[in-house]
């Protein structure tokens, strides 16, 4: 049966960070797209009226057009505002005034999860929860009984089907695409196993550090923050057995499946690490030991993937904001050529970019032009940028198929359990295993050594197209 569009959107944490940066512009970006007609309402505790909220969003979505096909002027001019104490009755009180003859309305949660319960509980109050569809925002929990304890709390007010865990990278078209290209594609599935992988790698490099985020991040680290979530689903998506249909059941059936066949990392398995001049970001507590970088070694207990050594890293102030997976292939079983201009031929590749500048590169060897019988590394380059020009922004999707109640790029229950799982027994280190390392590098130096791919880790900062071959 087709889910019931929503009739409403309502953003509670309106006058946050998150409201600002992505929420409000994708909201005005669906506008304008002609697929918002219905009342949008913020709620925060700021004070302030539905003029305060406007001035608020047109300011953070400046040069998004106002006006929607249909010739209907702006959204923020309909914008409403509840100004409240999320544990105060008269908030919730007020905004189902204000969302009188909305029956399925879409609560957007853009506040901490540890306000969660109050907030779900306010709605369930009033009756608004009838009907409605929640979204929440990760890090769901922050580890595994959190993350238990937040969906039983969800679950007294909410049915499963109405609760919609969002994890913005399920909403990226090239994280997306890795679906495609393994599923639709009859080139790469008989290779995507144990027999002809080598070694996969994925980094979540940005070259920022905690930009006024410090308070929030301080809590939560790079392991609960992208590693449990974003990270493991690009590695779900990437190892995932073929799904039986498209349907959104299916497609979360085998990404639970695959992190539930990870092996729960031990502390051997990752480096922690902290950039320096972070502790003195405003918001971090003195002598916190929070990770600001993680480098894991992951292993999949699978017929398909047994013995494959999975590398995932990721921090902030990096050398570069970038993201990409590579899948090494074994090498062929003897070398028969010699390499050309000093390149010694390389395995083949295939080289997700999930970021900007995203497309796929497959490294293949090519003969070198001339009389020798030498092989040189040649690019394959597919740029999306060039071949489908612009895309939609992941959390403009994302709200999207909340609002139609499309769940397959949302992560459920069972996926965020089995990923807090892998994450858990690492959650803890000692403050004296968290490395510093200088801002603008690529992490603590022991990785090196630790948790380093075969071959080493690839910098993502590629030059395109590889230097042309010198005839010989
Ligand atoms: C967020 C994290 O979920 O994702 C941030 O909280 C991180 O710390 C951000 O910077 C990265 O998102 P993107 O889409 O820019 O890769």
């Amino acid at each position: 049966m087709r889910p019931t569009r929503a009739d409403a959107v309502v953003v509670f944490g309106a006058t946050g960070d998150l409201a600002r940066k992505k929420l409000w512009p994708s909201l005005r970006r669906l506008w304008k797209r002609g697929s918002l007609e219905m009342p949008v309402l913020g709620v925060a505790s700021t004070p302030g009226d539905d003029r305060a909220l406007r001035a608020h969003v047109r300011a953070a979505t400046e040069g998004i057009a106002t006006r929607n096909p249909g010739g209907a002027s702006g959204l923020v001019a309909r914008l409403g505002y509840v100004a409240g104490d999320y544990r105060e009755p008269a908030t919730f009180a007020t905004l189902a005034r204000r969302l009188e003859g909305a029956t399925h309305p879409l609560f957007y949660l853009a506040v901490p999860p540890a306000l969660f319960a109050e907030v779900v509980g306010g709605l369930a109050s009033e009756g608004l929860a009838r009907g409605g569809r929640v979204v929440v925002e990760k890090p769901f929990g922050r580890d595994l009984a959190s993350a238990q304890e937040l969906n039983r709390v969800l679950h007294e007010s909410f049915s499963e089907e109405a609760i919609f865990r969002i994890d913005h990278y399920l909403g990226k078209e090239a994280v997306e695409n890795l679906l495609i290209f393994r599923f639709a594609n009859s080139l790469l599935e008989p290779l995507w196993n144990r027999r002809y992988v080598a070694s996969v790698q994925v980094t979540m490099a940005e070259s920022f550090g905690v930009e006024g985020r410090g308070s929030f991040y301080d809590g939560v680290g790079a392991i609960r923050d992208v590693l449990q979530n974003h990270l493991l689903q690009v590695f779900a998506l990437l190892t995932m057995e073929p799904p039986a249909s498209a349907d959104p059941d299916a497609l979360r059936e085998e990404r639970t499946k695959v992190l539930r066949a990870v092996r729960p990392l031990e502390p051997r398995d990752v480096v922690k690490g902290q950039y320096e001049g972070y502790l003195d970001e405003p918001g971090v507590a003195p002598g916190s030991a929070t990770e600001t970088y993680v480098a894991a070694r992951l292993e999949v207990d699978s017929w398909r993937w047994a013995g494959v050594p999975f590398f995932v890293r990721t921090g902030k102030a990096l050398p570069t904001t970038a993201l990409e997976a590579v899948v090494t292939l074994r090498e062929p079983p003897r070398l028969l050529f010699c390499g050309g201009d000093g390149h010694q031929p390389g395995p083949n590749s295939f080289r997700f970019r999930l970021g900007h500048d995203d497309g796929v590169i497959v490294s293949v060897q090519a003969k070198q032009p001339g009389e020798k019988l030498c092989s040189y590394p040649v690019a394959l380059d597919l740029s999306f940028d060039e071949v489908f020009g612009e895309r939609q922004e992941a959390y403009e999707r994302l709200l999207a198929d909340a609002i139609e109640g499309s769940s397959s790029r949302f992560a459920d229950e069972s996926g965020v359990e089995a990923a807090w799982r892998i994450v858990e027994p690492v959650l803890h280190a000692p403050a004296d295993t968290v490395y510093r390392y200088p801002r603008g590098s690529w992490g603590p130096p022991v990785t090196a050594g630790l948790i380093e791919p075969p071959g080493g880790w690839l910098d993502p900062r590629i030059v395109r197209r590889p230097a042309r071959a010198r005839r010989g």
